[in-house]
């Protein structure tokens, strides 16, 4: 019989920059829904990736000095090393550089082209020259560019859009009749009443000012433009429009994208639309989780409280981590990572609950059985609750994970972890030992202890995949399939246990997090720009001899063929003065009119593409020459004025 399938993706990441525990929570989550389904009988394929085209991919390479598939090829190799690192079991990850990728994508742009879905026009935004960007009214910071915070200037680009207002009453219809299409519920809403019921402008799918994109095959000046390359990986990683479509046909529709709430509109309007238009059905489910938040608010760079899961895993391991992920962000909404309650939760849950059980009953076979667990001829009516719960705990975990509500399967778990604890304490079994007539009484409850260890083990499998096998390997568990977990016999009488380390030792929490809060300031100053080393000394004489002067400038134009190049007229001191300045790629002609600058006035003049320039003006930049400033003078200060 054909085994049912389960198809799960995570959004591809950019590799902009190393992944942050944010980025690694939708992964690690998909992990454990992915392993859950292949516990549980599913065919699964789950699917991650890289998302590795666009301008700021361009510029990043640019200013490393590298072409941008070197640069992206050394980041996934990062990405790929952290999921390892992570546990996380893809089946397959997919770059958008792959040629089947781009070979597809070419496709579905043409088709889409020639069945009128995608017709040229012009783009009009609000354009940055300095960063070469469009950005869009919303996205102006205080009406400036948000990255470099410069003006920005309405201009226009020829491109192509795609239609997405012809399909949207169609995809309103469908979410409508459609309640689990997208995920949690209320997010479902959003997007019904603030994007689609509003009405859908068509979107923008090419560019022609970078070229670090999908060639369009048919205007080859243009490049296909982020969300078309992007969200097609779901069905090209499966063969969609190749000449082997078995994956797609055996995987498609997907069962679930797990998506973090920024990207939600992307997959539930832009995706389905264009589905509609390739005449391929829907994914079944888009759930949106939230946002993992920090102490500060949102993880960025610049306020250096990004947390990364590489410093995490070297210190705790990898199963604290993901059990943190899993165990304390309410999925679908947003929740808190913090050092502290990431500590305190490893000691009470891991070490304390989880861990103490284990070494408890690994140590107690050991003392009174010579480490071989006994039959249990002697029950009794105080073991129905434990019992009863661990064969509840399975069907309550496997719901959970079909509602999504991976913290709830945990909470399941645990809650039979604790009643386990409950039990030695109920049972008393160091008392038993002491009397020879209760010795089969004391076998059955050590009995009992490992048989729930083990459902507590294949239950946990998904989520702590290195803490279930160690589990198995301490009690010599054979039984680890979802089957064996429908009854309370799985573990077998005679079973040689083995007591290994502590599954979690205990940590001291205020020495741990000093020792981060040291690492951090480490790494925050390994991060700080190094600064140029000095020039060699010179006098104040040598200083001297340098004529700084206060100048305005008057007048200000690009000069003709030479695409870095400024003219300005500048007034020093009631004098004119011709000054050629090569920071075209940073102002704007008009920026500059009006500025108080510095000059230095008495430098040889010289011809620059044929025009005289007569002094130069100071100006500060990065060392990448990414950002750049003319020294001004804030008050107005009389022209020709001395700078010393
Ligand atoms: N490349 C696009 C996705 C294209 S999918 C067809 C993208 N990449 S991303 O690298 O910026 O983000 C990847 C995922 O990480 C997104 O789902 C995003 O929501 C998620 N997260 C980024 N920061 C996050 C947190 N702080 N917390 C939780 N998830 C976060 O978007």
């Amino acid at each position: 019989m054909n085994k049912k399938t389960y198809y799960i993706t995570t959004p591809i990441y950019y590799p902009s920059a190393k992944l942050h525990i944010g980025n690694t929570y939708t992964t690690v989550a998909s992990d454990a829904l992915a392993r859950f389904k292949r516990l549980t009988g599913y065919d699964v394929m789950f699917l991650t990736g890289t998302d590795e085209h666009g301008q700021k991919i361009q510029r990043l390479a640019e200013t490393k000095g590298v072409t941008p598939i070197e640069y992206v090829d050394e980041i996934v190799a990062g990405i790929k090393d952290l999921w390892k690192m992570m546990n996380v079991s893809y089946d397959k990850f997919i770059r958008t550089t792959d040629n089947y990728h781009i070979k597809a994508v070419q496709d579905i742009f043409k088709k889409l082209y020639d069945q009128g879905d995608i017709y040229k026009d012009s783009y009009e935004g609000w354009y940055c020259t300095p960063c070469e960007s469009f950005w869009t009214e919303t996205q102006l910071v205080n009406g400036n560019c948000p990255d470099c915070g410069r003006p920005v200037e309405k201009a226009k680009e020829e491109a192509y859009f795609f239609r997405m207002s012809k399909y949207a009453p169609k995809l309103i219809t469908y979410i409508e009749s459609h309640p689990e299409f997208i995920q949690p519920e209320s997010r479902k809403n959003e997007m019904i009443n603030n994007f689609l019921k509003p009405g859908l402008q068509d979107l923008c799918v090419s560019r022609t000012s970078f070229d670090w994109g999908i060639p369009v095959t048919f205007d080859e000046k243009h490049v296909v433009y982020v969300w078309i390359d992007a969200l097609a990986n779901y069905i090209t990683a499966l063969g969609y429009g190749s000449e082997n479509d078995d994956l797609y046909k055996k995987y498609w529709p997907a069962d679930v994208h797990l998506v973090g709430k920024d990207i939600l509109r992307f997959h539930t309007i832009y995706w389905p639309i264009m589905l509609m238009a390739l005449g391929i059905p829907l994914p079944k489910q888009v759930f949106g989780h939230g946002w993992l938040l920090v102490d500060g608010g949102k993880m960025s760079k610049s306020k250096g409280n990004v947390v990364d899961p590489v410093v995490l895993v070297n210190h705790f391991g990898t199963d604290p981590v993901r059990y943190y992920l899993l165990r304390e962000i309410p999925f679908g909404s947003d929740g808190l990572f913090n050092n502290e309650i990431f500590i305190k939760k490893i000691n009470s849950d891991l070490a304390n609950d989880l861990g103490n059980l284990l070494s408890r009953t690994c140590a107690m076979v050991e003392k009174y059985f010579d480490g071989v667990i006994p039959a249990p001829k002697a029950k009794e009516a105080i073991d129905d609750e434990l019992i009863n719960l661990a064969l509840a705990t399975p069907k309550k975990v496997e719901k959970s994970i079909d509602d999504l509500k991976i913290p709830e399967a945990l909470d399941s778990i645990w809650e039979l972890i604790g009643r386990s604890n409950k039990y030695i304490d109920e049972t008393t079994p160091w008392i038993l030992a002491k009397d020879e007539a209760k010795k089969e009484r004391l076998g059955t409850v050590l009995y009992n202890l490992s048989e729930a260890l083990r459902i507590v083990s294949v239950c946990v499998s998904s989520f702590l995949p290195e803490t279930s096998e160690n589990i198995n390997k301490q009690l010599n568990v054979e039984l680890t399939t979802w089957d064996s977990v429908a009854s309370f016999d799985g573990t077998s009488a005679g079973t040689k246990v083995s007591k290994g380390e502590l599954l979690f030792p205990r940590i001291d929490v205020e020495k741990k997090i000093e020792e981060l809060n040291m690492l951090k300031e480490q790494q925050l100053a390994e991060n700080k720009p190094k600064m140029q080393p000095l020039k060699e000394e010179i006098t104040i004489e040598d200083f001297e001899k340098i004529d700084l002067r206060v100048v305005k400038v008057l007048a200000c134009e690009p000069v003709k063929g030479a695409k870095k190049l400024l003219k300005l007229k500048v007034d020093i001191g009631g004098e004119e003065r011709q000054v050629i300045s090569g920071i075209a790629k940073y102002y704007e002609p008009s920026d500059l009119v009006g500025k108080y600058v510095v000059l230095v006035a008495n430098l040889k003049p010289a011809k620059l593409r044929g025009e005289l320039s007569q002094g130069m003006i100071l100006a500060a930049s990065t060392d990448d020459d990414s950002k750049l400033c003319t020294v001004t003078i804030p008050e107005e200060l009389p022209t020709g004025s001395i700078v010393r």
